[in-house]
């Protein structure tokens, strides 16, 4: 499975919420949006599992939307009562995975090694992994956010055997933890400049050989208003967006934000 797009990516991750009732407003508001806007994002829902299947079904442009999951379990298959594997979600038509949100690592005590391990799994069933990574509060005031991500990198790349393949179709989620939820965001020319460093710091590690079809997109506190904001002058591909993609004014906004600002971007 590859991610073949030059457009922008927004992923709603929905976190612990959500319902039927949700499922069909946030489905319906986002199919009066006009086609040539959403042929110009790659959109990504990322519901709860339970919820996969149904979002899959009330998808009205099959080919132009996305389900991905929030998380997997190592195993494929056994005695790991209440998780999902990878296979389950490649049996029900799931084309992405979230990995390494720092809220499994708070409140699941994930580690940086379960993290890898996890990556490598949904590269081997060829779906395509989000890579969160992203800095604390105090490590950022240490200035230590390019450390910081270039450990949680090379956590992954110490891991995988065909190294220079690692970050082939991968997505990575630059996600400051100290602005999930807070509705502070950096200064754009942070998130520009810390998102050139993640490609080039990958660039430079696979050298001779080419990253193929790899994204960094950022996410923490994203909504319709700090949206122009962040693509101004666009160094991220793209947004993942945590409680404002729950509200399906809110989601559409951001839809039609992005596409406008990117428009006046490329003029
Ligand atoms: P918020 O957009 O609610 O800050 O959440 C961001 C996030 O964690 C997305 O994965």
């Amino acid at each position: 499975m590859t991610i073949l797009t030059k457009k922008k990516i927004i992923i709603a991750n929905w976190k612990l919420n959500g319902n039927l009732i949700l499922i069909k407003n946030l489905l319906e508001k986002i199919s009066l949006i006009p086609g040539y806007i959403l042929k110009s994002i790659d959109l990504i829902l990322l519901p709860p599992h339970v919820y996969l299947l149904e979002v899959k079904r009330n998808l009205f442009k099959k080919d132009e939307i996305y389900i991905g999951a929030q998380n997997i379990d190592k195993h494929f298959f056994g005695a790991y009562t209440g998780e999902t594997s990878v296979l389950m979600l490649q049996d029900i038509g799931v084309k992405y995975v979230l990995i390494g949100h720092s809220e499994r690592k708070k409140y699941h005590l994930e580690s940086e090694k379960s993290i890898s391990e996890k990556f490598k799994i949904v590269k081997s069933c060829n779906l395509i992994p989000i890579l969160c990574i992203g800095e604390t509060k105090k490590e950022k005031q240490l200035g230590q956010t390019e450390i910081i991500c270039k450990k949680q990198i090379d956590e992954i790349f110490n891991l995988l055997e065909h190294k220079d393949e690692t970050f082939n179709n991968s997505i990575i989620a630059y996600e400051p933890i100290w602005s999930i939820g807070t509705g502070q965001i950096p200064e754009l020319k942070e998130i520009n400049e810390i998102i050139s460093f993640i490609k080039n710091y990958i660039k430079k590690k696979i050298f001779p050989k080419k990253v193929k079809n790899f994204f960094v997109i950022y996410g923490g506190s994203v909504n319709s208003n700090n949206v122009q904001r962040i693509f101004k002058k666009g160094g991220s591909d793209g947004l993942l967006v945590g409680a404002a993609s729950l509200s399906h004014k809110d989601f559409s906004k951001i839809i039609y934000n992005s596409y406008y600002t990117n428009k006046k971007e490329n003029i």
